[in-house]
């Protein structure tokens, strides 16, 4: 018999890339904790999906983490619960600082003082701001272009200095666009409210929306809309994994892009869309999105040199076919 994996901690893991991460862990041997405060998160899809114990509560509260990690051995956490609605840590950033920026350090030093020092972070490529060259790699300028981005780039100040200090070891992750579903159906994008583009075109042809707004058609890119990395979630939960053993097997403190090194533009993906549902969507073309740059393209090589990570469902009709089958059981 294989020797017991060991016991891993999962804020946020009732959301969309922490539950897909939940269940990669689960297929790779490892017992999980969730701690969610269900904001965004789902219960039913902890219970009736992935069965893990389900801890209710914030990042933030301090004597809860204490218990927590009294009671637990957790050999690492990874930490998936933020705030991440880019319009929203605009018009109100103190949520995002208090949620993302404090609750986060408060997880940090219950950590400490409970002698655990393995972390996955789950950053963000708003980190870069409007990037100076595509593909962005890791060691591009950060010049955050709102709060949110903002939060995500302080956490990775303090887990490098906390890395100096008390050599506490954390894989940083900076995602491209996630998206896509559990390929066999189980877990897949539900957030409340909808912003991505994706589930949104995919509401469109379920006829829940009218039409999909193009936020901006006037961007210097070849079609005029702006373009984005998409990387499929089940791609993302699989670095996790890889992040998370490099990690344990004693790796020292890493950054790493994850996207699929190609861009699409935004009617490039609606006309992806329009072959995997065979629905013809209705657009409505928009004032650009503030916040948004025009094109975001990641090199992702690092986390292929050093994780072994590869892509399994590159493809855009993979990612939108598996959202798809997502979207139409999920609104039947
Ligand atoms: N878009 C539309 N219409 C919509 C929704 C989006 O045209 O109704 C466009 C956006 O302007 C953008 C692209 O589609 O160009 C993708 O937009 P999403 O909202 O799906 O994703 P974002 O690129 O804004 O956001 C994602 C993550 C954020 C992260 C950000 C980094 O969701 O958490 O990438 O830029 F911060």
């Amino acid at each position: 018999m294989s020797p017991e994996k060991p016991s891993i901690l999962v804020t946020g893991g009732a959301g969309y890339i922490g539950s897909h991460t939940v269940l990669a862990l689960q297929q790779a041997g490892y017992e999980v904790v969730i701690l969610d405060n269900l904001v965004y998160g789902h219960r039913e899809l902890v219970e009736q999906v992935l069965k893990v114990e389900l801890v209710v509560g914030d990042t933030g509260d301090r004597p809860l983490l204490d218990d927590l990690f009294k009671t637990r051995n957790f050999a690492a956490v990874m930490h998936f619960s933020a705030y991440a609605y880019v319009g929203e840590s605009v018009t109100d950033p103190a949520k995002y600082y208090r949620n993302n920026v404090v609750g986060t350090l408060t997880l940090l030093e219950a950590m400490l003082a409970a002698s655990i020092n393995k972390f996955v972070f789950s950053s963000t490529c708003a980190t870069y701001g409007v990037p100076e060259v595509i593909p962005i790699p890791e060691n591009h300028p950060q010049d955050p272009i709102n709060p949110y981005g903002a939060t995500k780039l302080m956490v990775e100040r303090i887990l490098a200095d906390f890395d100096v200090a008390y050599n506490f070891k954390s894989v940083r992750f900076r995602y491209f666009n996630a998206a896509g579903a559990n390929p066999d159906g189980l877990l897949g994008e539900d957030h409340n409210p909808e912003t991505h583009l994706i589930p949104l075109i995919l509401l469109t042809a379920l006829g829940k929306r009218e039409s999909i707004s193009i936020f901006g058609t006037d961007y210097p890119t070849s079609d005029g809309t702006c373009i984005r990395d998409y990387i499929h979630v089940n791609d993302l939960a699989d670095a996790h994994v890889l992040g998370l053993e490099y990690l344990l097997k004693g790796g020292d403190s890493e950054i790493f892009n994850l996207g699929n090194g190609s861009g699409f533009s935004v009617r490039e993906v609606i006309a992806a869309a329009e072959s995997v549902t065979g629905v013809s969507i209705p657009i409505q073309e928009c004032d650009r999105r503030p916040g948004d740059p025009p094109v975001l393209i990641g090199s992702s090589e690092k986390a292929r040199n050093i994780l072994g990570w590869r892509s399994q469902y590159p493809s855009i009709q993979d990612i939108v076919s598996h959202a798809w089958q997502w979207h139409q059981k999920r609104h039947k």
